[in-house]
């Protein structure tokens, strides 16, 4: 198990490793309010779906914190907590596990609601503990079930990040190059940069330097040349929301490696948790997409790249269709197309 610990409860308070900052700096941001962790996520200090979900079941916990001994009537108490809920769910559209992690708290505060401010404080700590320790135990299976698709000596292209830095620890797609690692199959990481915010460059690169895994950094528009070369023998990326029929969102620009994947007959994995397919929707086209700040494209670091004037679009996501995605690795397994009958069977 590596040691990066994105997200951490301490003395009452929600502790974030700013993924803002690193690699240059390791600096934690401590939540003690609801709405210090709404400007976390929006500001992407916390990110990566199955971290956003967590910490939110945690600023619920602040919130039932900050309530206690405040409101005037039970009904005022709970109207706080509930208000909380919808602020942290009007964050981040696209990953499910956001909205997957609220509703299973809602359930919990529903269950409890009748019970003193403590217990229910409480309770709803218990229940956001206990999915971060889920987390980690879903991730390790994850890794140990994509283990068996990596060979030997196996390069492995990843998009943004989707490990310990994303998750409660260990990571997704991450878990499956750790996982791989760790059984000695002598593997190396191409890292793709992940404009405008440069996740890979930054976050998957720093875990692996941290890690000692062999990584070599590339630019996005870089990955054709590299699979062309015959260097890329997979690619995992991770998920924000999975449909019915297998489509996935993932950070922009998942979509262009899948379908440079399939032109060179390299396998393109999904790394995630049963928590990120939504079965309530069909297909791809009814995911929302998230649109960012134009800004996030123009510069770079807060420098200007680009001329004032001219436009820019910042979708964060997009759509990976079905036929390009050759498994999607979960803690229940690989599952495999056609992605119906395959995730039917597993929420039936
Ligand atoms: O905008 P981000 O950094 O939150 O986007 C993250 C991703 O796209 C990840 O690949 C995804 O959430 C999976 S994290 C295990």
């Amino acid at each position: 198990m590596n040691n990066v610990k994105a997200i951490k409860w301490e003395n009452d308070s929600l502790v974030l490793l700013d993924c803002t900052k690193l690699p240059i700096k390791e600096e934690y941001i401590i939540c003690k309010n609801y709405t210090d962790l709404i400007d976390a996520i929006n500001c992407l200090a916390v990110r990566g779906a199955p971290a956003i979900g967590i910490a939110a079941a945690y600023g619920v916990v602040l919130a039932a914190q900050e309530a206690q001994g405040k409101a005037g009537s039970k009904a005022d108490h709970l109207g706080y907590i509930n208000e909380a809920i919808q602020e942290l769910a009007a964050t981040r559209p696209t990953a499910v596990n956001l909205f997957w992690a609220l509703d299973r708290i809602k359930e919990v505060l529903g269950k409890v609601s009748g019970a003193s401010e403590e217990v229910i404080r409480d309770r709803l700590l218990k229940e956001a503990e206990t999915m971060y320790a889920e987390d980690i135990a879903c991730n390790m299976k994850i890794g140990e079930n994509g283990n068996e698709v990596v060979p030997q000596g196996a390069s492995i292209l990843t998009h943004c990040n989707a490990g310990a830095l994303a998750t409660a620890a260990y990571g997704t797609a991450l878990g499956v190059v750790r996982a791989a690692h760790d059984a000695g199959k002598d593997i190396h990481v191409f890292a793709d940069e992940t404009r405008p915010l440069l996740q890979g460059a930054r976050l998957t690169a720093w875990e692996m330097t941290q890690e000692g895994i062999p990584c070599t950094l590339i630019t996005d528009s870089m990955a054709g040349y590299v699979m062309k070369l015959g260097r890329v023998d997979l690619v995992i990326t991770g998920a924000d929301r999975i449909t019915l029929n297998g489509d996935t969102a993932n950070k922009i620009g998942t979509y262009s490696l899948a379908v440079l994947a399939k032109e060179h007959g390299i396998p393109f994995y999904i790394a995630a948790p049963l928590s990120t397919i939504d079965i309530t929707l069909k297909s791809g086209e009814e995911i929302e997409i998230e649109e960012r700040d134009k800004r996030e494209v123009k510069c770079l670091f807060g420098v200007q790249t680009a001329p004032e004037a001219v436009n820019a679009f910042n979708p964060a996501f997009d759509v990976t269709p079905n036929e390009y995605i050759t498994g999607i690795i979960t803690e229940k397994g690989i599952l495999r197309p056609p992605y119906e009958v395959s995730i039917g069977n597993l929420f039936r």
